[in-house]
């Protein structure tokens, strides 16, 4: 083991074109801080001030053997229970400190090649060093970035070390923002001629009825002489068809960029809508000569965009009103850490409730989620965290518009959030930068900013902006029009009304809301309210509700014991509440829509009157109890029609009519008491790729099958097959059990749980559910092979000895354990084997490092191994001759380190045989002792 990576040194062929390699498995953790050595004395501040000299868990040889081993994505905020004492707003739950740390082999193949590492996102501060030296700082937990590691990287045997400190004890919002490496991690080899990261820009245009779409290649060059290549695009229609290619030539000198462009015509593409989303793709291949040097994708659409200050948004040349939500980035059971899947359920269920636009509040969301939006037809407000123009905090910004610009589902850059400055000269003049440095990246998207006050003052931030965004003041929308007739507007927040779901009478004490519709915040609005504010206004291009989904933290208007927010149409794990059922029959248009809310099991109230609230896209509804009409009303379309209906159990019905005939219709039934649990999947398979993941809901019926709606039932659960439970929730704001666990109790009837595939996995999963007085759930999902996505082996830690100090050559054998004074820099030499010395007068030479001891290497078996040693030689550590090597020729060597102190000094006296070379040839390594 200890010398086998030579021999693959020694075979190294350059590997050619681009991987992109998963780094998410086989990372170390540590909670809370790794306190720092202080720094004193000479040597130790002398060694502080070089480019490798981190110390503590930063530097390179750090003992992380008792770490825990985990894989990203990771939020540890949401590991932790609930606290009193912790930030309301980050919904109670501890942040912190936390460290990673992974090893990482480069094979020789990858020399000469350009080695990134990326990280998607890291909440919230973070640093990064790679073997010792610090490579990255970044100060916000919602920007990726893609870090150039090639120059400090090692080949071969010897592993290389990534550590990062995230301080999350820093905020950037008022919301749960989670904690730890929280979105997926990369390594991206490529040639050193290469498209640089996010470097294809493609992003249709038409003029004058013609589609067009300008191609914009970077390249990079980590090279050392000038290289020049070819780039061919291509253009995919969703069919698998090319389209259209065109080519460009291009010289880039060493460690610079350049930019190649490519316009090509795309002759009567088929449209990107919301109802059909056609999603293109463009290739991009550079080559020098027949070799492929590197090849990148990315997805586009042709659509036209374009906000009118008197009609709003047009998509297509269409008139599209924006019904969109605002929503934050976690849910249930799984924190910030939310697999793509989860996503996806997410934004489906918002497309089900008739959304047709999303805004992510308030910071851009992952990669993965925009390629989603593409996928099922969701328009974006795609939002920055950093209302900042300084250069830190337009490095996000740019990162942001670099990353989206080709996303047809992005139609607008949001560029702030409720900004005290906005009314001010200094708002204006921060916007105004902020906006001309998206304009230089992406001219054909409309800069937006969400005011919450100051837009009547002589000079504010909404002057700055294409479209201005209003949040909840209702009573600007007219004077502001009026004021600036020429101006687009929508509304980027409004509504925040509270609702639990299903609970229909507000209890203060208990810290609930009932789900009619008729809790507004202090300065929101009623769903109903909202809408019919912008539904009445054809200049007010639409609405971003606040919110679409449930988030932890902000439980506004309470605090302890609620945790999460009340906000949502649906709860935190996605189950609808009554504002959903609002949404969906004011926005839905092409299917009829009854929904009649609230359950009907309410045992002691007979004969009493109960609100009825019929949620229907329909012109006129009627309502049937136990199979007798006992009321009709025409629906309006903004407040739905409510009717008093005098409880009787039994069956009630809402028939949706149209022209008098029955369109649609929905029965709610009073169930009798809770008999069996009932699991139901999300979906029918799970992809073993160790990323598909799926919620599954938790709920219970009665004999006949009837939902039970008001249990609250703990449930238990157990899996068995190539899958986990990734996590759990209810939705409900106010409970406080774990969300990482195999148990949970139902709220008003629903839980869900998160699983997923391990990778590799394949065969059955079986998920059984079990409640105390229930009949127990069981069912069966396949788990269907497929290639894990490639990525980085997982590897042990490797201790090589780096580091060395050399003696300068003695003619006779020196005392090994000499003293080097502590402020003597310069009398010995430095440097890393392979260390070769010419034979010489003079034939003994001492070579000195250290090695960190880890834990468990501290066992009195560990190996001091020497690839090959030229000459004769001792080996010395911490003052005791632990071996011996009598021979001359070069030959591998190892000594066994007995159990002591976390770090040793290690001295080779090496005498060379007369006349021959000598040295320490080969690498030096700690490695574990056989058992
Ligand atoms: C807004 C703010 C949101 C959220 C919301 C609650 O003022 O932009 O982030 O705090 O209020 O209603």
């Amino acid at each position: 083991m200890l010398f086998a990576a030579l021999a693959l040194a020694a075979t190294a062929v350059q590997a050619a074109g681009r991987e992109r390699l998963s780094l998410d498995s086989g990372w170390l953790f540590h909670r809370g801080d790794v306190s720092m050595p202080v720094v004193k004395g000479h040597g130790m501040s002398y060694h502080n001030g070089k480019a490798n000299g981190a110390w503590g868990a930063a530097a390179a040889d750090f003992d992380d053997s008792g770490w825990r081993r985990l894989d990203l994505p990771h939020d540890w905020a949401v590991e932790n229970p609930f606290d009193r004492n912790e930030n309301a707003s980050q919904g109670y739950r501890q942040r912190g400190i936390g460290w990673y740390r992974r090893y990482l082999p480069l094979p020789e193949s990858d020399r000469g090649r350009h080695i990134e590492l990326q990280f998607d996102a890291v909440a919230t501060h973070s640093t990064v060093w790679v073997n010792g030296i610090v490579v990255d700082r970044n100060w916000s937990g919602y920007n990726g970035r893609s870090i150039d590691i090639t120059p400090y990287v090692r080949y071969g045997a010897d592993a290389n070390t990534i550590a990062v400190r995230v301080d999350a004890d820093a905020q950037e919002g008022w919301w749960y923002e989670g904690a730890g490496i929280y979105r997926h991690t990369w390594l991206v080899k490529r040639d050193a001629l290469h498209i640089a990261t996010d470097g294809l820009h493609a992003n249709p245009v038409q003029r004058n009825g013609r589609w067009s779409l300008p191609v914009e290649v970077t390249l990079q060059s980590s090279a050392k002489a000038e290289r020049s290549g070819t780039i061919d695009v291509v253009v995919i229609d969703p069919s698998g068809r090319e389209v259209a290619k065109g080519s460009a030539r291009a010289r880039v000198a060493a460690l610079e960029s350049a930019v190649a462009h490519i316009k090509l015509d795309v002759r009567e593409p088929k449209l990107w809508s919301l109802a059909q989303p056609h999603v293109y793709r463009v290739r991009a291949t550079l080559r020098d000569g027949a070799n492929e040097l590197d090849r990148t994708e990315t997805q586009t659409g042709f659509r036209s965009i374009r906000f009118d200050a008197d009609r709003g948004f047009f998509l297509n040349d269409q008139s599209v009103k924006l019904q969109g939500v605002c929503v934050h980035q976690d849910h249930a059971g799984v924190g910030v850490a939310v697999p793509e899947a989860i996503w996806e359920f997410r934004l489906r269920r918002l497309k089900e409730m008739g959304t047709n636009a999303i805004r992510f509040s308030h910071n851009a969301p992952a990669a993965e989620v925009l390629d989603i939006a593409d996928r099922l037809g969701l328009l974006v407000m795609d939002e920055n965290r950093h209302f900042n123009p300084s250069p830190d905090y337009l490095k996000q910004l740019t990162w942001m518009v670099r990353r989206d610009r080709n996303h047809p589902s992005v139609i607008l850059w949001s560029i702030f959030n409720e900004e005290p400055l906005q009314s001010t000269e200094p708002g204006y003049e921060m916007a105004r930068r902020m906006v001309s440095e998206i304009k230089k990246l992406d001219p054909t998207r409309p800069v937006t900013g969400a005011m919450h006050g100051g837009l009547f003052t002589d000079l504010n931030a909404a002057d700055a902006l294409d479209v201005v965004g209003v949040n909840y003041q209702i009573g600007a929308y007219d004077p502001y029009h009026k004021k600036h007739p020429k101006r687009p507007m929508t509304s980027t927040e409004d509504t925040a009304a509270y609702m639990t779901r299903g609970e229909f009478a507000s209890d203060r004490a208990g810290q609930v809301f009932g789900s009619y519709d008729d809790e507004p915040s202090s300065w929101g609005n009623t769903h109903r309210q909202a809408w019919r504010a912008i539904g009445e206004r054809p200049f007010i291009a639409g609405s971003f509700i606040w919110t679409g989904i449930d988030y932890r933290g902000e439980p506004t208007p309470y605090e302890w014991p609620s945790v999460g927010s009340f906000f949502g149409a649906m709860d935190l794990a996605g189950f609808a509440k009554t504002a959903f059922w609002i949404h969906q029959a004011q926005w839905v248009k092409d299917r009829p829509v009854v929904k009649l809310v609230p359950h009907w099991n309410w045992t002691g109230r007979e004969g009493q009157a109960v609100h009825v609230m019929v949620a229907s896209n329909a012109p006129r509804v009627r309502l049937l109890l136990n199979g007798t009409a006992v009321g009709e009303q025409d629906v309006d379309p903004y407040e739905m029609a409510h009717f008093k209906v005098a409880y009787a159990p039994g069956r009630i019905e809402a028939v949706a009519l149209r022209d008098g005939k029955e369109i649609a219709r929905d029965a709610v039934e009073t169930s009798g008491a809770p008999t069996r649990l009932v699991l139901t999947p999300d979906r029918k398979a799970l992809i073993g790729d160790g990323l598909d993941a799926m919620p599954v809901t938790v709920s219970v019926v009665d004999a006949q099958g009837r939902p039970v709606p008001t249990t609250n039932a703990h449930v238990r659960f157990e899996i068995d097959g190539q899958a986990r439970i990734i996590g759990v929730g209810n939705g409900d704001p106010n409970s406080h059990e774990p969300d990482k666990a195999s148990e949970r109790s139902l709220f008003n009837g629903l839980a869900q749980l998160i699983v997923q595939g391990r990778r590799d996995g394949r065969g059955e999963l079986k998920l059984r559910a079990f409640a105390e007085g229930l009949q127990a759930a069981e069912v069966v999902l396949a788990l269907q092979p497929a290639p894990a996505p490639p990525s980085v082996p997982t590897a042990e830690p490797t201790t090589p000895l780096l580091g060395w100090r050399v003696s300068p050559a003695y003619a006779t054998r020196p005392d090994p354990n000499v003293v080097l004074a502590e402020t003597d820099m310069n009398s010995w030499g430095w440097d890393e084997p392979p260390m070769r010395h010419d034979a010489g007068a003079k034939s003994f030479r001492l070579y000195r490092s250290s090695v960190s001891v880890r834990a468990d290497r501290n066992d009195g078996r560990a190996q001091l191994g020497f690839g090959s040693i030229a000459g004769k030689a001792e080996v010395w550590v911490d003052g005791v001759k632990l071996g011996e090597k009598n021979t001359v020729e070069p030959a591998q060597f190892a000594v066994t380190l007995p159990q002591g102190g976390p770090r040793r000094q290690v001295t080779v006296l090496v005498e060379a045989a007369p006349g021959q070379p000598s040295g320490l040839w080969g690498r030096v390594v700690l490695e574990p002792g056989v058992r």
